[in-house]
């Protein structure tokens, strides 16, 4: 049996989260320049995301450029700049087809404008669609995200909108770019490295995580598939017991 239909379609992540890492060391690989790993990135964007969309995931979150990506080679940013915008521009007529609605989480106001119009304008131009949600983090990071959670609480509070004795979770979550999402019950990240990497810290409190050796550029539908299959042989106890969830 071939590995998408032994995915039990009833019991789906529907957040999967990816950090998609290892286009550098692919395209060192190769003896090319890592901007043709990040260029090769793209086609597993694609398979992921009409893979996931087939299967039915209501969400999936994609870490492209964290903040600390700027510190990179300018050539290397500008670069991964381009393929983005171009990127949006050209995938937005398959977004449309597949209805597939595009969102953005992270600081993208200061992206560069050309970057931060041609994904507003994305945004819009799908907002409507309900089979999936892609998500791009961009100029993310997790910690920038809790940070201006708590600004915006503390400015309630010292207005006096907000009680700190009533203060839940929820009031917190409303605050970080997810709000409305579900949180990732799945998280990915490709190329062998083991690390969070200031990604969706508050979110992924219970989500399982795994990891593959397989580089991004290289990860393909049944990457995916392997993946979900892993994540439906777990047991997923939010601190009970076993016992406790089995019956
Ligand atoms: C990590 O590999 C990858 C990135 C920082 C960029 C990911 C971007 C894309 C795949 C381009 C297009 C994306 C979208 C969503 C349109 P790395 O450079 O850190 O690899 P290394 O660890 O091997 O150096």
């Amino acid at each position: 049996m071939d590995l998408q239909s032994q995915i039990d379609k009833t019991k789906l992540p529907r957040h999967i989260a990816v950090i998609m890492d290892g286009n550098g060391r692919w395209a060192k690989q190769h003896g090319k320049m890592r901007i043709f790993g990040h260029r090769n990135g793209v086609k597993a964007v694609r398979e992921t995301t009409e893979a996931a969309a087939e299967l039915g995931v209501k969400y999936l979150t994609l870490y492209a450029f964290s903040t600390e990506n700027w510190g990179r080679p300018a050539e290397e940013v500008n670069a991964l700049m381009t393929l983005l915008v171009a990127t949006i521009r050209k995938e937005l007529k398959t977004l449309t087809k597949n209805n597939i609605r595009l969102e953005a989480i992270g600081d993208i106001k200061n992206l560069p404008p050309k970057c931060y119009k041609e994904l507003k304008e994305a945004i819009e131009l799908t907002k409507h669609h309900t089979r999936m949600t892609l998500v791009l983090a961009l100029n993310y990071s997790a910690r920038w995200e809790i940070m201006q959670a708590v600004k915006n609480i503390a400015a309630d509070v010292k207005a006096g909108k907000t009680d700190v004795e009533t203060l839940e979770e929820t009031h917190f979550e409303q605050q970080l770019n997810t709000h409305g999402m579900p949180d990732p019950e799945l998280m990915i990240r490709t190329s062998g490295e083991t690390r969070i990497s200031n990604f969706l810290l508050w979110q992924i409190a219970y989500a399982e995580l795994y990891f593959t050796p397989v580089f991004w550029p290289d990860f393909r539908k049944d990457d995916l598939y392997k993946a979900i299959l892993n994540f439906q042989q777990r047991e997923r106890r939010f601190g009970k017991t076993s016992e406790q969830v089995t019956s």
